[in-house]
């Protein structure tokens, strides 16, 4: 079941007209959520982050944050999901062709929810390869990395040349070669025992679960510095990892052929901070509303 515009219909019937300027142009916004045991974690700064995307590509959402929130929950409710993870796209909406927002008077607004597939216990266990790829991360004054959107060939750009060189990630640097973000995830390294994750001034996208990792690392009394860094301060490394709604803490073994020489300590310790995150936010009573309740819509944020 789909969440279309207004309310959910079978997948089947989940249809978008071939003038919708989110398929002619990849103008739009995204966002990608996980829940949790039915709850849907972080969902207010995910929906935050929605609105800022839309207000960077002046992109009117056509709901409230209140009703995005409910809608998210009907959409995993009518699929039955507990452990899932959920898209939720804005595009510009069907117009005529031509760039001109204005042509394009309602978007469309979609939430799939899939059940949650893990990734391998050995990606977490051994850690995954990374590739420091050619591609270059999009210039900030061009296309800003921090709008979540649906123009994706950067990082589908990025993804071929991992393929290619059979990593699991391809990390980008920005055009000047300070060190980026992945394809779709943050990337952090440790050095000295400090916690090191380029800065978002560098041109990346302020990953929710970044946050949380560096909120960990602090409260663990680890030092972090955002930064700019280049990719041999990652071949120096003592542990690398990467980060994202779906991957959590995910460790690196090999850079580049650069294989890392600690065992993830870190990672271990802030992936297992973060989980303890998730279990705190899903026992907390205010995070648990389900559309229906008599109290979804007293909830502001
Ligand atoms: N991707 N950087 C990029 C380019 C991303 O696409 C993502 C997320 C992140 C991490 O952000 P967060 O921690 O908020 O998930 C960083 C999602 C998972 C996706 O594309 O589906």
């Amino acid at each position: 079941m789909i969440y279309l515009n207004t309310g959910i219909v079978p997948k089947n019937k989940a249809l978008i007209p071939v003038f919708d300027h989110g398929f002619l142009y990849g103008d739009g916004i995204y966002e990608t959520m996980r829940a949790y045991k039915g709850v849907v974690f972080r969902l207010e700064e995910h929906i935050e982050r929605l609105f800022r995307s839309a207000a960077m590509i002046s992109l009117k959402i056509p709901k409230a944050p209140g009703e995005i929130k409910q809608a998210v929950y009907e959409t995993i409710k009518a699929n039955g999901h507990m452990e899932a993870v959920i898209r939720l796209t804005v595009s510009r909406g069907a117009g005529p062709i031509g760039l001109d927002p204005g042509l394009c008077p309602v978007p469309t607004f979609v939430i799939i929810s899939g059940e949650f597939r893990k990734y391998p216990v050995r990606h977490y266990r051994n850690g995954v390869k990374i590739a420091i790829v050619n591609t270059r991360r999009n210039f900030r004054g061009a296309l800003d990395p921090r709008i979540k959107s649906l123009n994706f060939l950067n990082g589908i750009l990025a993804k071929i040349e991992a393929k290619n060189r059979g990593a699991f990630e391809a990390v980008m640097l920005d055009y000047r070669g300070y060190l980026a973000e992945g394809s779709i995830s943050n990337i952090f390294f440790v050095k000295d025992g400090t916690l090191c994750t380029p800065s978002v001034e560098v041109g990346i996208l302020d990953g929710i679960t970044r946050k949380i990792i560096i909120d960990c690392a602090k409260e663990a009394g680890i030092k972090v510095v955002e930064g700019r860094f280049r990719k041999e301060d990652v071949y120096n490394a003592e542990e690398v990892f990467i980060s994202n709604t779906t991957m959590e803490v995910m460790p690196a073994a090999e850079v580049d052929e650069v294989k890392m020489p600690a065992q993830g300590e870190m990672a271990r310790a802030l992936h297992k901070a973060y989980k303890r995150k998730v279990a705190e936010y899903i026992r907390t009573p205010r995070h648990t509303h389900i559309p229906g309740t008599s109290s979804l819509k007293d909830l502001s944020f």
